[in-house]
């Protein structure tokens, strides 16, 4: 409170006294007049300063930076010229900046701190995409809650998260951050990431500000290299890629949107007015603001789009980039162009509003220092309580993907070995985008398999990388050294079963960090086909950012268990499952490849015009594998089996109530994530084979059966134009259920005209 006495009472504009507490987030009339009452006060600097953002500042509490540039920064927010700080930890840091703005600018308008809280924040979560395979919203959400918790108690206001960008080629390094392939997944759990961070109540000191990146169509840069050029149909974008977006903004209320690095038919998307403009302001109504990515803006130039920084700067405002990250073109530009009549001055007012608003919503002008509790900092990082959350997470984010024999779950007495660098790495569960997640602080393999009391010898057999990497460095990868693979061999002789653990390091995936090949790295996979011809009886753990191409593998090796990275409690919730504590429920979110030429893959595709073989060559095929992926998405083992059967689908006005039986006809209890496809026959744009409408998970005993229901509505059986109209067409649908995207029981209805 002292803290708000201290700033109110200061010569802050009258009108600000207006905002009273909590009631003012909820009653958003009383915020549009007071963003209204501020910005009547604005110069057009002052204006130009909210729509600036700029990275840290160094060490703030310290002697003022030398840098001539942070310095300058100092100076900056003092004057009121920066609206908004990224990547600034610590609540000393974010005081004191807070401070420059608050105690110094004529206006005392409280700085937006913001930084990318993407899969925890102390407590690591297992990366989004391993927690997309768990298929369960609620605790995603949890996961998200935790996060958000964390973030605010160290006085951060918003998270550059959820990236819901659709994404279907495993050779993009971001494929670690996003949901997967599909959708209607997508699209869920994208609202409860957002539902997660934002809570009910934005100004509650424990909330923040989400983000939906990257808007638009940023999964799917050209051979799934980084920043690569976007060239998508209209089609595809208005049924695949927006989606996301529109729900996050509609049913969660998404308080912001990052643009995106790549051009998108030839305009990048930061200068694209018809996805700001036209479709996210205009069709869908979004009232929060849009950021812009790091330096997008001034990238328009490379692109080929904006001459100079300057044009870059009218072309992002014209097209509504609201705020720009760290490229200085509005700082540098905007107020010049306003003055000489290139950029209208409401384009701006709209713009300086929209960031104002979600500011008031924040509570930061009720108190600037609302988030910044050393008290509640103290209490809410890394708890019992979050680290349960995050190994709950993990266990549920782990998929079973082949267990012949049933070499798994392990049996008590059984001697282990256990083999690989991963095995014992304390660090890549960690995985990227690690936030505030320490380095080598997750619990490792080795150490889980020690507090579970498994009897079992362990061996590196092959480091997988030499030296340290950093966030932006290349991991350099050992390539050579094969002098562990004696002891390896010799481990898995002597042992009744291997767990062998393989893939990739952490900053093997992630921004950056597109990969040709999808194999293990080094000569992990010549350890795999020396231990495994010692001891066939071997069980793979595979962890990476990525679906890898693990044929070999299912060729060969009984058990495969996809384990991603895994957060902090990686090695308990491992070990929970290798050991059938924890029996895996997770299925997969993106397909794996059987090979690498055949990315990008994906379930839901067009039937092409020649789908079906015929004895000549001239059908939709290679001529040296099959079209079909290793496991298809959807697709994921349990310790117990589950039996589809009784599938009713009865048509209703607007399309078709279904239900089905699902049996556990296994000796252990176990949860099955239920899924209904649909594919319309024919329609006024080709729909394609299968598409994820629906899914539930469901707990079951042994021999215990449930009635799973759904009903398909408009929503569900429309799609949209090329024009971005949406169509609901009468006629025949086919109806597909069971435990993945190859469910093999289905029915058919009929869609009658009105
Ligand atoms: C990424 C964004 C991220 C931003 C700030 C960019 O390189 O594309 O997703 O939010 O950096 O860290």
């Amino acid at each position: 409170m002292k803290k708000i006495a201290k700033w109110a009472g200061s010569a802050a504009c009258a009108v600000l006294l207006m905002a009273s507490g909590s009631a003012m987030a909820e009653d958003d009339a009383s915020i549009d007049q007071q963003v209204d009452a501020l910005l009547a006060q604005m110069t057009l600097d002052e204006k130009v300063g909210q729509l600036t953002q700029f990275s840290d500042i160094g060490d703030v509490t310290g002697p003022a930076p030398d840098d001539a540039l942070q310095a300058r920064k100092v100076e900056l927010i003092r004057s009121g010229a920066v609206g908004s700080m990224l990547n600034v930890i610590g609540l000393n840091e974010i005081r004191t900046i807070q401070d420059y703005a608050v105690e110094n600018s004529r206006l005392k308008i409280p700085v937006i701190f913001g930084y990318d809280v993407v899969h925890g924040y102390r407590t690591s979560f297992p990366i989004p995409l391993a927690e997309s395979a768990s298929w369960d919203l609620d605790m995603i959400e949890a996961s998200a809650r935790v996060a958000a918790v964390e973030a605010s108690a160290q006085g951060l206001n918003w998270t550059f998260a959820p990236m819901i960008d659709i994404t279907r080629d495993a050779r993009w390094g971001r494929v670690m951050e996003g949901a997967g392939e599909d959708t209607y997944l997508g699209t869920e759990i994208a609202v409860a990431r957002v539902r997660g961070f934002q809570g009910t109540d934005l100004s509650a000191p424990d909330t923040i500000a989400a983000t939906a990146k990257h808007f638009a169509a940023y999964g799917f840069a050209e051979a799934g290299r980084e920043y690569n050029t976007v060239d998508i149909g209209t089609a595809t974008l208005f049924n695949v890629v927006l989606p996301p977006f529109k729900a996050a903004i509609e049913r969660a209320n998404v308080r912001t949107v990052m643009n995106a690095f790549n051009v998108l038919n030839g305009i990048p998307a930061t200068g694209n007015a018809f996805l700001q403009r036209d479709i996210l302001k205009g069709d869908w109504g979004f009232d929060g603001f849009v950021v812009s990515d790091w330096a997008s803006g001034l990238e328009m130039v490379n692109h080929g789009f904006a001459e100079d920084g300057r044009d870059a700067a009218r072309l992002a405002m014209l097209a509504g980039s609201d705020m720009d990250m760290e490229s200085y073109v509005y700082f540098d530009h905007i107020a010049d162009l306003v003055e000489n009549g290139e950029v209208p001055e409401a384009l701006v007012d709209d713009a300086v509003r929209r960031i104002l608003r979600v500011k008031f919503e924040l509570g930061l002008f009720e108190d600037p220092y609302r988030y910044l509790d050393a008290e509640r900092e103290a209490a809410s990082l890394l708890t019992p309580e979050h680290l349960d959350t995050s190994r709950r997470m993990a266990e549920r984010s782990i998929v079973l993907l082949k267990n012949e024999g049933d070499l798994l779950p392990l049996q008590p007495g059984e001697t282990i070995a256990l083999i690989g660098d991963l095995a014992a790495d304390k660090d890549s569960p960690i995985g990227n985008w690690r936030g505030m997640g320490e380095a080598n602080s997750a619990v490792s393999v080795v150490e889980g398999f020690e507090e579970a009391g498994l009897d079992f010898t362990y061996e590196q057999g092959a480091a997988l990388q030499i030296g340290e990497a950093g966030f932006a460095q290349q991991v350099i990868v050992n390539t050579e050294d094969r002098s562990g693979f004696e002891a390896a061999v010799a481990a898995a002789s002597a042992a009744n079963k291997v767990v062998i653990v393989l893939g990739e390091d952490a900053l093997q995936s992630g921004e950056g960090r597109s990969r040709t090949r999808l194999d293990f790295p080094g000569v992990q996979q010549e350890l795999l086909e020396a231990v495994h011809a010692a001891n066939p009886d071997t069980i793979l753990v595979v962890m990476s950012g990525r679906p890898l191409v693990l044929t070999w593998a299912d060729e060969n090796v009984p058990s495969i268990v996809q384990a991603w990275h895994l957060g902090s409690e990686s090695g308990h919730a491992l070990t929970n499952v290798l050991t059938g504590a924890y029996n895996p429920s997770g299925k997969l979110p993106m397909s794996f490849p059987r090979a690498l030429g055949q990315v990008p893959i994906y379930y839901n595709q067009l039937n092409t015009g020649r789908p079906n073989q015929i004895p000549d060559v001239f059908w939709s095929h290679y001529i040296d594998e099959s079209n079909a992926p290793l496991y298809p998405f959807g697709y994921g083992l349990s310790y117990t089996d589950f039996a589809y059967s009784g599938l009713t689908v009865t048509p209703t006005a607007d399309g078709a109530e279904i239900s089905f039986t699902v049996a556990n006809t296994g000796e252990l209890a176990g949860e099955e994530v239920a899924q209904l496809y649909i594919r319309d026959l024919a329609a006024s744009v080709a729909r394609p084979i299968r598409e994820l409408k629906g899914f539930k998970k469901i707990s079951l005993a042994p021999g215990e059966s449930g009635e799973v229901r759904f009903t398909l509505g408009p929503d569900e059986l429309g799609f949209y134009n090329g024009h971005g109209k949406f169509l609901v067409e009468p006629g025949r649908f086919d109806v597909f259920v069971g435990g993945s995207s190859a469910a093999e029981l289905t029915a058919s209805f009929d869609l009658q005209p009105e």
